[in-house]
């Protein structure tokens, strides 16, 4: 809480190109709190770093996330968009709340089993630990709200977790925060395998939607995605094909499911994923034409990632000189 508002916060890894699946489940939302909330929205170079990042393109992705959070219409006059490791106390309450998170918590995680199934030759400890970093994240600045992605559900209970049990020992330090998962978009698919999530390190370019995709690639991915065998618009258990383009088609139009059935009554699927491209392909497009213009500003970029450092180290200070009181540190 700040005064009477209420603080929200969420953080976008600068690793690889956005996909509508981070546009729909989470930075489309994220305009929506400005008017109400006093909102923090980081690009976590930090997790970033726990898979093998090349510096250059490390770099280049930070410039363009915080582009692109401009782009998608996040002013930064009214929101305080920053750069994780520009305020050096996210690190420094990520390692103080590693020693109140437990080995067996983080070992449950889902997104760690996965990630290192598929980083076997680099498990390293941060890609362990990545969750206490993120409630570092989150409780330097008593969010109350986090606006996050599904996926990211369990890091989030793991967080209210950890910070209760702060606050039990130490009487009341951080707010316990909030998850806002948006219910009806809640996850978008692979385009190829649509019962697994879509990934903007899928090896197949077919699989994944981007923000910034051409209007020419877009149709083309949408054409080709795999569908079951049947043939009605219809949102049913098992078809997760077809209800995974309904789900984008909602998440662009607005229209209900029920809607979408009845639009597409008695035509084809050939029908229904050009529609689905088209509507994906317009949503997009003013957003790549803003992101175009900015990403040529670095200057301007620059001037948006000191501000909003300086705002948010501000902000983390009044959080982290409690705790170190309450842990014990000389100060
Ligand atoms: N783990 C999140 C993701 O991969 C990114 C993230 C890091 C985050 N810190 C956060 C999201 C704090 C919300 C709040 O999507």
């Amino acid at each position: 809480m700040i005064g009477d508002r209420k603080l929200v916060f969420s953080g976008v890894q600068p690793s690889g190109n956005l996909t509508i699946g981070n546009y729909i489940g989470a930075i489309k939302n994220f305009k929506e709190f400005s008017d109400e909330y006093k909102c923090f929205y980081c690009v976590v170079d930090l997790h970033a770093i726990t898979v093998r990042q090349v510096p250059a393109d490390l770099r280049r992705r930070t410039y363009e996330t915080l582009a692109l959070y401009i782009a998608c219409g996040l002013d930064p006059q009214k929101n305080t968009l920053f750069v994780q490791s520009q305020v050096p106390a996210h690190a420094e309450l990520g390692w103080i709340l590693d020693c109140y998170t437990m080995f067996g918590e983080l070992s449950r995680m889902t997104q760690f089993k996965d990630k290192s199934a598929k980083n076997a030759q680099n498990i390293n400890a941060g890609l362990f630990t990545y969750p206490s970093l993120m409630a570092a994240d989150i409780l330097l600045y008593q969010t109350d709200l986090v606006p996050v992605g599904i996926d990211q559900k369990q890091h989030l209970e793991l967080t209210r977790d950890v910070a209760n049990r702060f606050n039990q020992i130490y009487g009341d330090t951080f707010t316990i925060p909030e998850g806002y998962i948006a219910k009806d978009t809640m996850k978008i698919m692979s385009l190829a395998d649509p019962t697994s999530k879509m990934s903007k390190s899928d090896e197949n370019q077919n699989a994944v939607v981007y923000i910034l995709d051409s209007k020419d690639d877009i149709m083309r991915k949408f054409r080709r995605a795999v569908t079951d065998s049947g043939s009605a618009v219809k949102y049913e258990e098992g078809k997760d094909g077809i209800n995974n383009l309904m789900t984008i088609y909602h998440a662009f139009t607005g229209k209900s499911m029920s809607d979408i059935e009845r639009e597409f009554e008695g035509r084809g699927y050939g029908d229904f994923k050009s529609a689905v491209g088209e509507v994906c392909a317009d949503g997009l497009a003013p957003v790549r034409c803003e992101f175009d213009r900015i990403i040529k500003d670095k200057a301007y970029l620059e001037s948006v990632m000191k501000a909003g450092a300086e705002e948010a180290a501000s902000y983390a200070r009044r959080t982290m000189s409690k705790v170190r009181r309450k842990i014990g540190f000389v100060n």
